[in-house]
């Protein structure tokens, strides 16, 4: 007999987001933090670049080429406004209340994201005046955030939720490097500094740049290796709550 149009077989994908009950933000005591966290790290980071004026730039600029600052100029401001998408992206109580302001501000976060993050990201990260590491390090990191961000979004366009919140996660962790970064280079200044003077030769400024260098893989290295990890926990704990019925 054929299935009455209403029939939702086990292969038919779910035509919309799904939805659980809405979860009061209590249950969820890390989204202040996080939001807190965010703004925090845009009041720290973003100011000097508001003047437009290279003079003021953080990073130590290439003479060339001309169009590094800005590229940098729009990668730090689509930046911010990714950093406080994201916020809004993870909010269980937004997601399952208003579903639509996640779809479209997730919307918001691909297609602004790859054209003023992405994009701007790869272009800049060869030309990185803090060395061939950073180099390196960066144009990998801004690949992954875009590889990451896409798949993302065309596992949302087929219904698959459950891929789509994966990538998103990892697509998270990644722009939250940055801000991270912050807190990894104070850390790594405080465990490297007690061994200046047998490591660095007392030279503070080598001991700066290498610390540099090591928080600029971990800062988005790490958070993903979380991710993944949370990622295996959360499935393993699913499988042992709800265990398929053998044959
Ligand atoms: C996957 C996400 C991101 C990637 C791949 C990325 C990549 C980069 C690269 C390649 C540079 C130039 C570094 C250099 O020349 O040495 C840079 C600088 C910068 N980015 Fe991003 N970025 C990301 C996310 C963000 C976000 C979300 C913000 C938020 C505002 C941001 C703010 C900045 C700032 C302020 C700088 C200037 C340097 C500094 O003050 O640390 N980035 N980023």
């Amino acid at each position: 007999m054929a299935p009455t149009p209403s029939t939702h077989t086990a292969t038919t994908p779910p035509r919309r987001h799904p939805t659980t009950t809405p979860v009061p933000w209590w249950r969820r005591p890390w989204i202040l933090p996080l939001a807190l966290f965010s703004v925090t790290f845009l009041l720290y980071s973003v100011p000097p670049y508001l003047s437009l004026d290279p003079a003021d730039s953080r990073l130590p600029l290439p003479e060339s080429p001309s169009w590094y600052f800005p590229m940098l100029l729009t990668h730090i401001f689509g930046g911010a406004l990714l950093t406080l998408l994201v916020v809004l992206q993870v909010w269980p109580w937004l997601r399952t209340r208003h579903p639509a302001v996640h779809r479209w501000s997730g919307r918001v976060y691909v297609w602004s994201g790859i054209p003023l993050v992405g994009i701007p990201a790869l272009l800049i990260a060869p030309f990185s005046g803090t060395g061939g590491s950073a180099q390196i390090g960066n144009t990998v990191w801004a690949l992954l955030w875009s590889a990451f961000t896409l798949l993302g979004y065309v596992m949302a366009r087929r219904r698959r939720f459950a891929e789509h919140r994966d990538w998103m996660l990892r697509s998270f962790a990644l722009i939250y490097g940055i801000a991270f970064n912050r807190v990894l280079l104070i850390v790594l200044m405080v465990i490297m500094s007690p061994r200046l003077e047998t490591v660095h030769g007392g030279d503070f400024d080598a001991l700066g740049q290498d610390v540099g260098v090591a928080s600029g893989f971990l800062s988005w290295v790490l958070p993903l290796l979380f991710v993944e990890w949370w990622l295996k926990y959360r499935r393993r704990s699913r499988r042992e709550r709800n265990p398929t019925p053998t044959a």
